[in-house]
């Protein structure tokens, strides 16, 4: 095993297509609520979207030799990105900022957990995040019956702060 963390190019995004529906199809396997809204869910309507509509965007992939084994996506954007026709991800007058940032992608191959890969990619985002000195929000929003990450964010310094979509996602804050 070799592994080593590098950014990826948002023009290489598509290099994350086979992760990225993976992560969907985990977050489906554990989901006990609404877990039909994961079938809308994959690279082209969830990623592709999400890095077109940031303002800024950070990927940061492990790679064992050259093989991606994971990524963390962070982004920047417009706190009113966070209200639209598929739910009020928080109260916008709880954040101060124009903008927020926002850990919206994580997943590692089930091989390669648990071996310390998620907190160097974890801290890796967030101190891309902390160099904007425009934002002070930081969201992650985990969805339902999945344990493993939450308490992951959790033991990150991360608090629950709320449910949305009748407990499909928990939203948790800096
Ligand atoms: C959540 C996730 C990203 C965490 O990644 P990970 O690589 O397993 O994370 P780490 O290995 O850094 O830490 C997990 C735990 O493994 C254990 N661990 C870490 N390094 C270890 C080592 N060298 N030896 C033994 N155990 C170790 C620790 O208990 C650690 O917990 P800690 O936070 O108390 O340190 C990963 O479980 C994952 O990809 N899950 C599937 C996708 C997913 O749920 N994504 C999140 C969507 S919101």
């Amino acid at each position: 095993m070799s592994l080593s963390f590098e950014t990826l190019p948002v023009n290489k995004l598509y290099k994350l297509k086979e992760c990225c529906n993976d992560l969907m199809a985990y977050q489906k396997s554990l989901a006990t609520i609404k877990p039909e809204l994961f079938d809308a869910m994959n690279f082209e309507s969830r990623l592709v979207p999400s890095v077109e509509k940031a303002i800024h965007n950070h990927i940061i992939v492990a790679k064992d030799d050259n093989q991606i084994i994971g990524y963390a996506y962070v982004n920047i954007s417009p706190k009113e990105t966070y209200s639209n026709e598929f739910a009020t991800f928080f109260d916008l007058s709880t954040v101060s900022h124009a903008y927020v940032g926002c850990l919206s992608q994580f997943y590692i191959h089930d091989a390669y957990r648990k071996s310390g890969v998620g907190s160097k990619l974890f801290s890796l985002s967030m101190e891309w995040l902390e160099q904007h000195e425009d934002i002070e929000d930081i969201f992650i929003f985990v969805s339902n019956g999945n344990t493993i990450a939450l308490e992951f964010y959790k033991r990150k310094g991360f608090k629950v702060s709320h449910d949305i979509l009748e407990g499909f996602i928990t939203v948790l804050r800096n």
